[in-house]
């Protein structure tokens, strides 16, 4: 798997205390437009405070442009949710962040990364699929939008240890 990225000082860390305002902006810019609430920054330092979550963020020349919160339990993880900037997109920052945390989850003796993601979400599907996650089963009417509609959710797994 080669991480592409058409920002070359793309950086990626973990995010901190100082970034739960900025996980906040980018969920917001990310989420809304598709219907989703965008989540404040007290529910990231909530999150956050709890000790199998973690986060890391993409920053390119300073400016932060996306983020991924996941999970982990033993041998397993699930990623919560994963964050792109609009105006950044297509550039690889989403590939590169689940990139980065595959491997560091893969380190720390995960060997499998589950995660749901909405049916009619073209963008991330493919972007799970070019990555090797395959494709599990269905949770209907899992997601709710802000309008009430109730779109089906799709289980993806990665196994880590091949
Ligand atoms: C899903 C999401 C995180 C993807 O982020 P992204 O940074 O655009 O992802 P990438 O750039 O790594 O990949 C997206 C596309 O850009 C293309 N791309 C990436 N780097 C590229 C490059 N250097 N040159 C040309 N194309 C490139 C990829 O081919 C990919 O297209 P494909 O998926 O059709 O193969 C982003 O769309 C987003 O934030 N969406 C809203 C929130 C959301 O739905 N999150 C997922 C919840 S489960």
């Amino acid at each position: 798997m080669m991480a592409i990225s058409k920002l070359p000082t793309l950086t990626v860390k973990d995010s901190g205390p100082e970034h739960f305002n900025v996980l906040a902006h980018i969920h917001q810019q990310a989420f809304e437009p598709q219907g989703e609430r965008g989540w404040a920054s007290q529910e990231f330092k909530q999150l956050l405070s709890t000790p199998i979550v973690a986060s890391k963020i993409s920053i390119c020349e300073n400016i932060p442009l996306g983020f991924i919160l996941y999970s982990q339990t033993i041998d397993e993880a699930e990623i919560l949710t994963l964050a792109v900037l609009p105006e950044e997109r297509s550039k690889g920052v989403g590939y590169i962040l689940l990139d980065t945390t595959a491997k560091a989850l893969k380190e720390k003796g995960c060997r499998l990364i589950h995660l749901e993601v909405r049916a009619d979400n073209t963008n991330a599907i493919s972007l799970y699929n070019r990555y090797g996650f395959q494709k599990k089963g269905v949770r209907k009417a899992y997601f709710n939008t802000v309008k009430g509609i109730k779109i089906d959710a799709l289980i993806f797994t990665l196994l880590l240890n091949d």
